[in-house]
C-alpha cells in the first residue's frame, strides 16, 4: 500500500495488491476510519481497518469543550486559557462555562449556584450503605460503589433523552459528589457524617463536611478553600482521557449517568490515571530525604519503564503541563497557612534533576498535574487515600458535559471498537474422554 499524495482536502492511496487508487477526504486533519473499508484486496475482504491499541492516534468524537496542545503546553476550556480561569473564576463559574459554553452573568451564576447548593443532600439510606464498608475501605472504592448506588434512588435519570431530566442529573451529580466524598472520608475516620451547610461556597462546604467537629458553625480557612477551588478548576476536564472515554462509552449504551459516572470513577482510580497523585506521595515518602533523589532517579532509568517517576510524563503533554505550573504557585498560599510540607523539598529536587537528565529530556517527560497536587492536599490534612476522590469531584463536571455532548451528537452510536483476531482457526472438539 502506498500513500501517494496528501492534498489539503484529500488523501490519495494506491493499493499495490490490486493497483486500485482511492481518494479519501480529509476533514479537520482526519480521514474517516470507515472510508478505509472501501479498500479491499478481494470481494470477500471486509476492507481495511485501523489497528490503534490504546487509541494513540484515533479521534473518537468531535468536541467543542476542551482544547489541548500538548507540544506547546496549552489547555483551554471553551477557548479560555486555563491560567485566566484559575486566576479569576470560581470552580462553579468554570463548571457553568463547561456546560453552557459561556461564562455565567451574575443572575445565571446565582441560579446555577443555588441549584447546586440545594442538591447536596443524600438520601439517608446512602449513609446506611456506607456504614456497611470496612473501617479501612479505600474511599475511592466507596465512591465508585455509592455513586453507582445513587442510580437506584433516581430512576428518572434513565430519561437520558429528556433535556430537563439531564439537567437535573447534572445538578445532582455535581452537588452530591462532594457529599459522598466527605462521607466516605468520615466513615474511614469513624467520625459522624457532617451535613452540608448552604451558607458556604462549594469548596468551603466540602471542607465543612470533611473537617467539622463539635463547633456549631465551621469556618473554613479562606486561603485553603480558594486553593481547593483552583485545584478543582484545573481538574474539571481534560478532553478524551481514560475516564472520560469510559464515561462516553458507558453513556453510549444509554445507561443512566450515575452508572456511567461509577464506571468513570473506576477508571480514574487506577495509578496511571487519577491514582497518580496518591502514588506520587508514596514515592516521595519512599525516597525519604533529598540526598536520596539521585539514587532514585538512577533506579527509574535502569528500570526501563518498570519503575516510573510518578507524576511525570503524559500521553498528550510533551511539555510542562500548564496545570502543574499553576499548582506550584498556589502551593505557596497553602503552605503560608499550613506550614511547609517536608516532602516539597524532595519533589523540587526530583524535578530539578529530572528536567536536566537526558533520559527524561529525550522522552519529553515533564511534571504533570499530579506531581504537586498531592503535596498540597496532604498539607491541608487530607490522607493520601482521598486524593483521587478530590480529582473525581472536579472531573464529574467534565464527565457530565462530555456525556451530554456525546448524546446530542448525531454521529455517535454505541461504542464498539474492532479487533484483529489472533486465535486459532476453526477446529472441532474431541469428546471429553479423548482430550
Ligand atoms: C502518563 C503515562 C501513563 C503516559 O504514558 P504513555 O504516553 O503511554 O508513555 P509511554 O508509557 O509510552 O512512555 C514513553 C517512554 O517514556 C518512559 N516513561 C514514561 N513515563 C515515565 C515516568 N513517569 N518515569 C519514567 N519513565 C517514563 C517509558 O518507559 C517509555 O520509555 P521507552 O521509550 O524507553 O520505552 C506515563 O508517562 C506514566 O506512567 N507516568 C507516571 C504516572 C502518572 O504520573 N500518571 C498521571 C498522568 S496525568
Amino acid at each position: 500500500m502506498e500513500i501517494e499524495t496528501a492534498t489539503l482536502d484529500k488523501l490519495k492511496i494506491v493499493d499495490e495488491r490490486t493497483g486500485k487508487s482511492y481518494d479519501l477526504p480529509i476533514e479537520n486533519g482526519t480521514i474517516r476510519g470507515t472510508d478505509l473499508k472501501k479498500i479491499k484486496s478481494s470481494a470477500e475482504d471486509p476492507g481495511l481497518m485501523v489497528y490503534d491499541p490504546a487509541y494513540m492516534n484515533t479521534a473518537a468524537c468531535r468536541s467543542a469543550i476542551t482544547f489541548i496542545d500538548g507540544d506547546k503546553g496549552i489547555l483551554q476550556y471553551r477557548g479560555y486559557p486555563i491560567e485566566e480561569l484559575a486566576e479569576s473564576c470560581t470552580f462553579l463559574e468554570v463548571a457553568y462555562l463547561l456546560l453552557h459554553g459561556e461564562l455565567p452573568g451574575e443572575a445565571e451564576n446565582e441560579e446555577w449556584t443555588r441549584q447546586i447548593t440545594y442538591h447536596t443532600m443524600l438520601h439517608e439510606s446512602i449513609k446506611k450503605f456506607m456504614d456497611g464498608f470496612a473501617y479501612d475501605a479505600h474511599p475511592m472504592g466507596i465512591l465508585v460503589a455509592t455513586v453507582g448506588a445513587l442510580s437506584t434512588f433516581y430512576p428518572d435519570a434513565r430519561n437520558i433523552h429528556d433535556e430537563a431530566s439531564r439537567r437535573t442529573q447534572i445538578y445532582r451529580l455535581v452537588a452530591k459528589m462532594p457529599t459522598l466524598a466527605a462521607f466516605a472520608y468520615r466513615h474511614s475516620r469513624g467520625l459522624p457524617y457532617a451535613y452540608p451547610d448552604n451558607d458556604l461556597t462549594y469548596t468551603q462546604n466540602f471542607l465543612n463536611m470533611l473537617f467539622k467537629m463539635t463547633e456549631v458553625k465551621y469556618r473554613p480557612e479562606p486561603a485553603l478553600a480558594r486553593a481547593l477551588d483552583v485545584l478543582f478548576i484545573l481538574h474539571a476536564d481534560h478532553e478524551q482521557n481514560c475516564s472520560t472515554s469510559v464515561m462516553r462509552a458507558i453513556g453510549s449504551s444509554h445507561a443512566d449517568p450515575f452508572s456511567a459516572v461509577a464506571g468513570a470513577c473506576a477508571a480514574l482510580y487506577g495509578p496511571l490515571h487519577g491514582g497518580a497523585n496518591e502514588a506520587v506521595l508514596k514515592m516521595l515518602a519512599e525516597i525519604g530525604t533529598k540526598d536520596r533523589v539521585p539514587a532514585f532517579i538512577k533506579e527509574v532509568k535502569e528500570g526501563h519503564g518498570e519503575k516510573r517517576l510518578m507524576g511525570f510524563g503524559h500521553r498528550i503533554y510533551k511539555n510542562y503541563d500548564p496545570r502543574a505550573k499553576i499548582i506550584k504557585r498556589i502551593a505557596d498560599d497553602v503552605f503560608a497557612v499550613t506550614g511547609k510540607n517536608p516532602l516539597l523539598e524532595i519533589a523540587l529536587e526530583l524535578e530539578k534533576i529530572a528536567l536536566e537528565d537526558e533520559y527524561f529530556v529525550k522522552r519529553k517527560l515533564y511534571p504533570n498535574v499530579d506531581f504537586y497536587s498531592g503535596i498540597i492536599y496532604q498539607a491541608m490534612g487530607l490522607p493520601t487515600s482521598m486524593f483521587t476522590v478530590l480529582f473525581a469531584i472536579a472531573r464529574t463536571m467534565g464527565w457530565m458535559v462530555q456525556w451530554e455532548e456525546m448524546l446530542l451528537d448525531p454521529e455517535q452510536k454505541i461504542a464498539r471498537p474492532r479487533q484483529v483476531y489472533t486465535g486459532p482457526g476453526e477446529r472441532h472438539l474431541a469428546p471429553l474422554a479423548k482430550r
